[in-house]
């Protein structure tokens, strides 16, 4: 009897559609299947890191860490309020670690830095009230958002926003359009290449990757932007789509601002990640993301196919911010 239950339960599992993910565009999240990566390179885990034209020096573990992330570039930010820079033990990393103390964050996350600041505020409600869920039920660091949300008193969520929004938007990801892309692997949600020199074809994907894969991953360098390669003739769909009238969505300048640099309290997505514009783009449209002023991208997004989004994205993030 119990052996029935339990393989009952086991096929619902399985079956459950609401479990299986066929539709989601899996690169958006950094996913890739088989997710086959090569061996890490041994490391010594005490050497004293540098970056070019820079006399500061870390560790991999300060490099990493969860509560004094290295800042390798004190000159370039104001000073960073204590949540940004230290989080708060134990429950809120540093915004720094992830987001970088430029704001300028990475594929996997998000980019922080000249949002306006109601919009980040508001966000943060949306992450601490649930409204801010991903379509990957195993992305962690969601998960992690939420959970610094509703650990943040008022004041240190002003506090962060008012730092990141009193940056400029400035660009950080070169789009560009190609039949191949090198073989590529992810870790942590982001796409690597692997050593040597094979490729793949690109498909319906845009592979967003560091420009330098050891500045990104192990320097954490907030100098070393990415690269964006986006399946050819994207970016030209996507002008259509956001600038143009057409039955399929809105146009997105009317909120967004004639340049999407952002209009009042509404967020800019010129130049911004396309892999991040793309799981948002989804996420609402699947109901995963609804927070208070979602519904007007609602009709923005009902209609759209992965394909439109993918294109939409090329196109935004190619936009100069
Ligand atoms: C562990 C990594 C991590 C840390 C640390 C982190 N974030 Fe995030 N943050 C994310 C991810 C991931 C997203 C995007 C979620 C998604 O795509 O579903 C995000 C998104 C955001 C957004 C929404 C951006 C937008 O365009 O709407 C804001 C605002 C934000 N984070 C603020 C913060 C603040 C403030 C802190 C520090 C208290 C912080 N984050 C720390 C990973 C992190
Ligand atoms: C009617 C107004 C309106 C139109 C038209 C509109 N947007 Fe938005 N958009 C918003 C608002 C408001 C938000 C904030 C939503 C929230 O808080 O969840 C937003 C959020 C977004 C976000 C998430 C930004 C982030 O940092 O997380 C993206 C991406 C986006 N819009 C893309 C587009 C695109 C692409 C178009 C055109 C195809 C478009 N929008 C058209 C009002 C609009």
């Amino acid at each position: 009897m119990q052996k029935t239950l339990l393989t009952a339960l086991f096929l619902v599992l399985i079956f459950n559609p609401c479990l299986t993910a066929a539709d989601r565009p899996d690169w958006a999240y950094g996913i890739q299947t088989p997710s086959t990566r090569p061996d890490a390179p041994k490391s010594d885990p005490d050497a004293l890191l540098h970056l070019p034209g820079n006399n500061l020096a870390f560790t991999r573990a300060q490099i990493s860490s969860r509560f004094a992330p290295s800042d390798w570039y004190p000159g370039d930010h104001l000073s960073m309020p204590a949540i940004v820079a230290n989080g708060q033990k134990p429950d809120v990393w540093a915004c720094a670690l992830c987001h970088y103390p430029n704001g300028k964050g990475r594929p996997e996350n998000a980019s922080v830095a000249g949002y306006p600041r109601q919009y980040f505020i508001q966000q943060m409600h949306e992450f601490r009230d649930g409204n801010r869920l991903s379509s990957d039920p195993n992305k962690a660091n969601t998960k992690y958002m939420m959970a610094y949300a509703k650990a943040m008193t008022d004041e240190q969520i002003e506090a962060a926003a008012n730092y990141f929004s009193a940056m400029k938007w400035t660009p950080w990801i070169k789009v560009v359009e190609t039949a191949t892309v090198p073989k590529m692997y992810t870790s942590g949600g982001m796409f690597f290449p692997w050593p040597g020199d094979q490729k793949e074809p690109i498909g319906n994907r845009i592979i967003e990757t560091p420009i330098n894969g050891e500045a990104t991953e192990v320097l954490r360098d907030p100098h070393s932007g990415f690269i964006a390669y986006a399946p050819i003739g994207s970016i030209e769909k996507g002008k259509k789509l956001v600038t143009e009238e057409t039955s399929k969505t809105v146009k997105c300048g009317v909120c967004h601002g004639a340049d999407l640099k952002g209009m009042g309290p509404v967020p800019g997505i010129a130049g911004r990640s396309p892999s991040y514009v793309v799981r948002q783009l989804f996420d609402m449209q699947q109901g995963k993301r609804k927070g208070l002023w979602t519904a007007l991208m609602m009709p923005v997004v009902s209609k759209l196919t992965n394909e439109d989004m993918l294109n939409i994205a090329a196109y935004t993030a190619s936009r100069e911010p």
